[in-house]
């Protein structure tokens, strides 16, 4: 049979590249640039020597912004109040891809590096099976031959070793990373003990907001339907207005100056706690910046409503369900909240914070005059006075109620 393994030219997928063609598999390698630091061609080199019989590079870091980053910042998507998905919203892109390959290249079987006791398994194969409900998967780290072979890292290094596989001379750091051009994550080693604080060494993508410049950076957003069109340096007058490369270029400020680190124990799919840390620099400027537009341009049930679904729709991609009906529902309904938030945010960035300055919109529907504290009018003071009576109807009942039973 042939496989499409997805392959990050790391210990474990190396490791899982012999074992396969141990077993008597072709296998070709796929290898996803989502944006993360890697030597690529480093990867294709050593793979090939493995013995793989083709290696896929795949840039599909175009795909990613446009096809989950953007519609989940037009959501505010956030996992348990802290967590922007960055993994998440990389899943099914990568899985899309490799599907397409596999499909391309008459591969029977798929194979991911994935634990079997995260969510990243989950994500991978329901992908995959959306897509080709046919498709057969090898998930090595739930094959009782292969973790029963594998047993720690020195079974690994050992077998490497035995393959020739060539390993980084590089001391493996305590924990384990996932990285994309969203966010990076560090989960494991040291950090399964959720009160061990992360080393200041650890943090990759941000300057430490401690160390970050003195000086603040000013920028605006622009949206249109809510997606990013624009963003300008108010300093120094730089623009991007390309999806990826204004991407590209709010990660670069929100690197420099600290922003984006959080640190969580959220529950995975499966049922289990996992402490995670996550730097996610432009999103969360991104987001920020969003939240705060719509603030000027939707309308306020409009917004509960959108809030709900922002919720949902988050749980369902940490979840996995990418290719679904409730997914393309919800999605549908939030493209359709956006249809006016245009307007442009000022943001401010500042050892590690994102501060709004001010913000336009064409569509807004802020009344100076209505707002003020200062002019009279719009409607009748009378009328909020007859408001106040009719909302505290139920409020008197309540008290009266608790006081016939003595509760006050
Ligand atoms: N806990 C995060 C999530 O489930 C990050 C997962 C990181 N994955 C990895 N293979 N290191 O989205
Ligand atoms: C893994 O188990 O492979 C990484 C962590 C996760 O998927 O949640």
């Amino acid at each position: 049979g042939k496989v499409l393994l997805a392959y990050s030219g790391g210990l474990d997928t190396s490791c899982i590249l012999a074992w396969l063609i141990e077993q008597g598999y072709e296998v070709q390698c796929y290898m996803a640039n989502i944006g993360q630091e890697e030597d690529f061609e480093a990867a294709r080199e050593k793979a090939l020597k493995i013995g793989a019989t083709a290696v896929y590079i795949e840039d599909i870091r175009r795909d990613f912004v446009n096809t989950t980053i953007f519609p989940a910042i037009q959501a505010n998507c956030l996992y348990e109040g802290v967590y922007l998905l960055g993994t998440s919203l990389a899943r099914p892109v990568i899985a899309a891809k490799q599907m397409e390959i596999a499909k391309r290249e008459g591969c029977q079987f798929v194979s991911h590096g994935c634990t079997g006791k995260g969510n990243d398994q989950v994500r991978f194969e329901l992908a995959f099976y959306a897509i080709d409900p046919k498709i057969q998967v090898i998930a090595p780290w739930r094959v009782p031959e292969f973790y029963n072979r594998f047993q720690g890292r020195s079974d690994l290094l050992a077998y490497a070793a035995e393959k020739g596989i060539p390993v980084q001379q590089t001391a493996a750091k305590p924990w384990s990373t996932d990285e994309n051009l969203y966010h990076i994550s560090y989960e494991a080693g040291i950090l399964e003990d959720p009160n061990v604080t992360p080393p200041v060494d650890m943090w990759k993508l941000t300057t430490n907001p401690e160390k970050a410049p003195d000086t603040p950076e000013h920028l605006a957003i622009t949206f249109k339907a809510g997606i990013p069109v624009k963003v300008e340096n108010l300093g120094d007058g730089h623009v991007e207005t390309d999806p990826l490369d204004l991407f590209l270029y709010l990660n670069h400020l929100g690197r420099k100056h600290g922003v984006g680190r959080v640190d969580i124990v959220e529950n995975r799919f499966i049922g289990i706690k996992s402490r995670g840390c996550y730097e996610t620099p432009g999103g969360t400027i991104l987001r920020a910046a969003h939240v705060d537009l719509e603030g000027l341009a939707m309308d306020r049930e409009a917004r509960r409503l959108r809030d709900s679904l922002g919720v949902r729709l988050s749980e369902i991609l940490y979840n996995g369900y990418w290719f679904t009906a409730e997914r393309e529902i919800i999605q549908a309904a939030v493209t359709e909240s956006q249809k006016y938030i245009d307007g442009t945010v000022r943001v401010k960035l500042y050892k590690g914070s994102v501060t709004m300055e001010g913000r336009t919109s064409p569509n807004s529907l802020y009344d100076q005059d209505l707002s003020s504290m200062d002019i009279a009018g719009g409607f009748h003071p009378l009328d909020s006075e007859g408001f106040i009576k009719i909302q505290s109807i139920r409020l008197k009942a309540y008290t009266d109620m608790k006081s016939r039973l003595g509760k006050n």
